[in-house]
């Protein structure tokens, strides 16, 4: 009997915590995460949706102080001093061949064959679906009571080349700190838009 939450709505407390008040965290209180609690935001965020069920994407946790100075040196200047802070950043990333693993993923129907000799379609398929399941990672590690500083501004190939050469066919999406975030480090909460502005009704 498949459970069903129609008519629940979350508390204003749940939603704050998820997305009213959450915010992008800069920088971090000095204490750490567990390989556990890692394990819980996985836990999580698999159970999200993506096409086919193709969970594309490939995540490296990045903890230890040497292969923290190693990601530091592969983002923007401004994002360094995050990196080195936060007690750990996830590299998300997707694996360009997401198919070979379909028939366990998605055992219903040959689903493996709609992506084969299809590169292109394959780079969208995991660009989308590993872009959505970095969103639910997000949401999943705040459900936790943990905090993110998610970011875009880095070298993609000095990222590749340092966290994903022993896996050629993965590439690098964006990267995410995890932890507890440090309230001071927060910027003034930009505006965000009203329905009308970037949405229709047809
Ligand atoms: C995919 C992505 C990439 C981002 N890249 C950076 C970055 O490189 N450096 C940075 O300081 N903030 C980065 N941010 C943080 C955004 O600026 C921040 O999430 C946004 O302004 C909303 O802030 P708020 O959640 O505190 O309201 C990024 C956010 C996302 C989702």
């Amino acid at each position: 009997m498949t459970k069903q939450f129609h008519d629940v709505v979350l508390s204003d407390e749940a939603l704050a915590q998820l997305f009213n008040e959450a915010r992008s965290y800069n920088g971090w209180l000095d204490r750490p995460i567990s390989d556990q609690q890692l394990e819980a935001i996985w836990d999580l965020a698999k159970m999200a949706p993506t096409s086919a069920n193709m969970q594309p994407v490939r995540i490296v946790w990045v903890k230890s102080p040497e292969r923290k100075e190693k990601l530091a040196e592969c983002v923007m200047e401004g994002n360094k001093a995050k990196v080195l802070a936060a007690p750990v950043t996830a590299v998300i990333g997707y694996d360009i061949d997401f198919h070979e693993e379909l028939p366990w993923l998605f055992p219903h129907t040959d689903a493996k064959s709609w992506f084969e000799g299809d590169e292109v379609g394959r780079q969208e398929g995991a660009f989308r679906n590993s872009t959505l399941q970095g969103a639910y990672l997000m949401l999943a590690a705040r459900a936790l009571g943990l905090d993110c500083g998610p970011m875009s501004g880095f070298d993609p190939d000095a990222v590749t080349a340092a966290f994903l050469a022993d896996e050629p066919r993965h590439r690098v999406n964006f990267i995410c700190s995890i932890g507890y975030g440090d309230p001071d480090s927060v910027f003034e909460r930009s505006p965000r838009p009203d329905f009308d502005r970037f949405n229709r009704i047809v």
